[in-house]
């Protein structure tokens, strides 16, 4: 549906399901899988932003993706044989979207991968400080999986040196922690599985690198170009945009207060020495409950959508609501950066669902779509897509309780694909 000041106020809700932007009908690759992600979106979204382009006779050579999470747009512009320019502020996110992008050699890996068995079998090494002092660490661990991963991590970094070959390795290690640690898996509140195995860390390492391997001889049968790409560790909203270079920006925004991103990647972050703190990488982060501090001059000129939300929140809660305005403030300067970064003639894609906080609902998409509008964005089309979520059951009784019942009622729920441009004189 055509979006403009005219008709922005529409309800969301009744626009028609798009069946084009619906349904992946291909298999992902392999690749889009080697390390576990939340909120990833499915890959196809982004070819299908390539058509969109081609049908509106829109050149894209550039593909961005301001919150670029684990590269999944990333990996899709170089299947495509795009440039990509990526940013995250999550360092695990971009470790992750590094490797997808970046091209292996199968006799290099399998070199490095014998060679981390023989040092990991026959070198002991003393468990380094970070670590043994670390009380979450501690926590989460059992102390024979400390004394095996940090001999694991060891050998990595003793034999391969800094660069890509290493980076492959580390998301190798860093999506085994879960599994060696009393995370209560597939959780995405951390919490401890009192009744979890203890699995062996040589094992689950030496399973996650014969998946990636499988990923990586299935990437290199079908990708031989590798334009040019970069990916950066930082808040997006401190970045410094002088200059546009994106034909085509598409990225899934954080939802308000939806995934604590820090706190869910906190093994990672402790063991491959980002922090000691995990805490400290909840600064910044979009959405994150913990990320409310205002002063007055970024509420002023707030559109007032963001502030009549607000109002209702505060009326239902007493603590949430300045974390809920302050996502609004970052999603208007998240807007209005994004502009600065898209090429005069070129489009911005965003993919977003609404959410329902203490019983109000969040309409996150009419908020981005009238952000663009007040910017100058043009040209808006706005598709609803079904989702099912692999998280919670869709089926629901009769008394609207969740169930696993496959006969009772399914609900689906829906997110926003919103398609703009930047005027050619933009
Ligand atoms: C919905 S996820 C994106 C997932 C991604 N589309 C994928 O397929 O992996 C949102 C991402 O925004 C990142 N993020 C949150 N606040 C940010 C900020 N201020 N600057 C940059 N990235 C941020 C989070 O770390 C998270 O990876």
């Amino acid at each position: 549906m055509r979006i403009t000041q005219a008709n922005w106020d529409t309800n969301f809700k009744s626009i028609r399901e798009s069946s084009t932007w619906n349904n992946q009908v291909d298999q992902e690759l392999k690749m889009h899988k080697i390390h576990m992600y939340p909120a990833k979106f499915p890959s196809f979204l982004i070819g299908k932003s390539l058509e969109y382009a081609r049908k509106n006779s829109i050149t894209v050579n550039s593909i961005g993706d301001i919150f670029c999470g684990c590269g999944t747009t990333a990996l899709e512009a170089k299947v495509n044989d795009k440039e990509f320019w990526g940013c995250d502020i999550n360092p695990v996110a971009t470790l992750i979207a590094k490797v997808k992008r970046e091209t292996y050699s199968k006799n290099i890996l399998n070199k490095y991968y014998e060679n981390i068995v023989t040092v990991y079998t026959n070198n002991y090494s003393e468990i380094p400080d970070y670590i043994v002092q670390n009380d979450r660490i501690l926590y989460w661990f059992w102390p024979k999986q400390i004394e095996d991963l940090s001999q694991l991590l060891n050998a990595i970094k003793l034999i391969i040196p800094k660069g890509k070959y290493q980076d492959f390795f580390l998301v190798a290690f860093s999506n085994i922690l879960k599994r060696s640690s009393k995370w209560l898996t597939k959780s995405i509140k951390p919490q401890i599985d009192p009744a979890k195995p203890i699995y062996p860390v040589f094992e689950s390492f030496k399973s996650q690198y014969i998946t990636m391997l499988r990923a990586v001889e299935e990437i290199n049968t079908k990708v031989s170009n590798s334009p040019n790409a970069q990916i950066i560790n930082r808040n997006f909203l401190r970045l410094n945009v002088n200059e546009s270079i994106l034909d085509m920006l598409i990225t899934s925004p954080p939802y308000v207060t939806s995934y604590e991103y820090a706190d869910l990647h906190q093994l990672s972050t402790m063991w491959l020495g980002y922090t000691n703190d995990f805490r400290e990488l909840r600064n910044g982060t979009i959405g994150s409950i913990y990320n409310q501090s205002l002063n007055n001059l970024d509420i002023e000129g707030l559109d007032e959508f963001a502030i009549d939300t607000y109002r209702n929140l505060s009326n239902a809660d007493a603590k949430s609501p300045r974390a809920a305005l302050k996502y609004f403030i970052d999603m208007r300067d998240t807007i209005n950066k994004s502009y600065s970064l898209i090429n005069p003639g070129g489009m911005a894609v965003f993919v977003i669902g609404n959410t329902t906080y203490k019983d109000i609902y969040i309409d996150n998409a009419k908020y981005l779509t009238k952000c663009m509008l007040n910017r100058g964005f043009g040209e808006i089309e706005v598709m609803k897509r079904k989702i099912s979520s692999k998280i919670l059951s869709p089926y629901r009784d009769k008394r609207g309780k969740f169930s696993n019942n496959k006969n009772h009622k399914k609900i689906y729920s829906y997110e926003f694909v919103i398609i703009a441009r930047k005027p050619s004189n933009g």
